[in-house]
């Protein structure tokens, strides 16, 4: 396998130590937690996402640990603005802010609290099960254009974090570009449900959720090459990746560097144990990797 040379990389605006990146809903609900993810050799940590109000996200069951992934509807339960606190002591450490909004006013509303605090703002446009938020945003162009342009305005950088449940990512990509962004992250969790044959009814609460973890990495696979193809922005790969080959061959469909989510539970040391493999410094420079299977 190959191996990449260690060392800072510039990832949508901002500085990261590696290329593993902890990704949203993630042991991201505290400011002690994302320190520990930190510490742990995560690059940089996205939060759980915050929204305009506090929420209490949907009735349980809300999670259900499958044998290649993970189901969840948490539906964004959140404590609103009093999570700008939670990061406060964290400033200047890489922290990226993941908020959601209803409208474009809604989104420069809740970024804006988290100037100064966080080092940039990923834009939830693709949580697919929460009525009139995520994908319910995100799966049109024109909104997910006029959201990004009314936080890229604000001047901080600005990720988008897309849904693969669309026709066409490449268009919700593009409309991100015009909107600003700095970088795409791609992609959010499939939307998904399992039913309970003894109980004859839905294995969660809100009966659908969203499928991350290894059984969506090929997808997601898919989706980043897609946007290669049509976007300029840096993407980050994000669904489903679990080892040092899993980030190679994202980086090999176009990723600067990758999100990790689901395999942080069943290896909570899980960037430590990815850079042991994936970093040597007789190793290659990351970008000739970078969309290198493209033709
Ligand atoms: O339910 C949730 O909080 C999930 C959010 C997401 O998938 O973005």
């Amino acid at each position: 396998m190959v191996s990449i040379r260690p060392g800072p990389v510039n990832v949508g605006g901002i500085q990261t130590p590696n290329h593993l990146l902890l990704a949203a809903g993630i042991l991201g609900t505290t400011g002690a937690s994302l320190a520990r993810m930190l510490s742990y050799g995560a690059g940089a940590v996205v939060t759980k996402s915050i929204g305009p109000e506090p929420k209490d996200g949907h009735a349980g069951p809300c999670l259900a640990i499958l044998d290649d992934g993970v189901l969840n509807a948490m539906g964004l339960p959140n404590p609103s603005k009093d999570f700008v606190e939670e990061i406060s002591p964290l400033k200047g450490k890489p922290v990226i802010a993941s908020i959601y909004g209803g409208n474009p006013e809604e989104f420069a509303m809740v970024a804006e609290w988290f100037r100064g605090s966080a080092a940039a703002i990923e834009l939830n446009l693709s949580c697919p099960h929460a009525e009139g938020y995520g994908a319910a945003v995100g799966s049109d162009p024109h909104l997910v254009e006029a959201c990004t342009l009314a936080v890229s305005r604000l001047g901080m950088p600005t990720w988008v974090k897309l849904t693969p449940n669309v026709t066409d990512i490449t268009a919700i990509g593009k409309a991100a570009e015009r909107g600003g962004a700095s970088a795409i992250v791609a992609i959010n969790t499939v939307k998904a449900m399992r039913i309970s044959t003894g109980l004859r009814r839905p294995v969660l609460g809100n009966r659908y959720g969203g499928l991350s973890g290894k059984a969506i990495f090929p997808v997601a696979v898919r989706c980043v090459y897609e946007l290669y193809e049509s976007c300029h922005i840096p993407i980050i790969g994000c669904g489903g990746v679990s080892s040092a080959d899993n980030v190679l061959e994202m980086m090999m469909a176009g990723a600067v560097a990758v999100e990790i989510g689901s395999a942080v539970y069943s290896d909570v040391r899980v960037f430590e144990t990815i850079a042991r493999t994936l970093y040597a410094d007789d190793g290659v420079p990351a970008h000739d990797l970078v969309g290198c299977a493209h033709g």
